[in-house]
């Protein structure tokens, strides 16, 4: 069964470039739909892109370990994903909470804890079905 808190609408569009080189590109969204009444932090989440459901973790915040307090960012990295998808719209159905986003002294410790973050991610949204010819992944959360 598929179950969710909400769901977000935006474009993709090209953030600083920064994730890539912390080894977590993202997509980063400028929101077609409603500011979701979220805390900042970090979420599970699964992305409809042109029919696929794809599994995804996604940080919602202001970037405290990068003082870059400018605006709010909507940003996910796909999971198992490396198609170019920039300009293009997505549907963003935001599963369940993670942790809250903070400062980290160092980027190595904010990366170690996105990997452990991915791990649980991939733990609670259990994959099946990943080569069917619609190339639709099936979900379980
Ligand atoms: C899963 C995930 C968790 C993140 N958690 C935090 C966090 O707790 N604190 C923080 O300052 N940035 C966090 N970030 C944001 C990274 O700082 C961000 O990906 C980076 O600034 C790259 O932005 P860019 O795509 O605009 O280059 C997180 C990013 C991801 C993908």
């Amino acid at each position: 069964m598929n179950s969710f808190i909400t769901s977000i609408h935006g474009t993709v569009i090209l953030g600083k470039q920064i994730g890539r080189t912390i080894g977590f590109p993202t997509a980063n969204l400028r929101l077609l739909s409603e500011i979701p009444k979220l805390d900042y932090g970090v979420y599970g989440v699964i992305v409809d892109w042109k029919g696929s459901k794809i599994p995804g973790i996604m940080n919602i915040g202001i970037r405290p370990t990068f003082h870059d307090h400018s605006e709010v960012s909507y940003e996910v990295h796909l999971l198992d994903f490396d198609e170019h998808i920039y300009h293009e719209n997505i549907n963003v159905e935001i599963c369940f909470p993670v942790r809250e986003e903070r400062f980290f002294n160092d980027i190595s410790e904010l990366v170690k804890q996105i990997h452990s973050d991915v791990a649980y991610v991939r733990e609670k949204l259990r994959f099946i079905d990943r080569s069917n010819q619609n190339n639709k992944h099936v979900v379980h959360v």
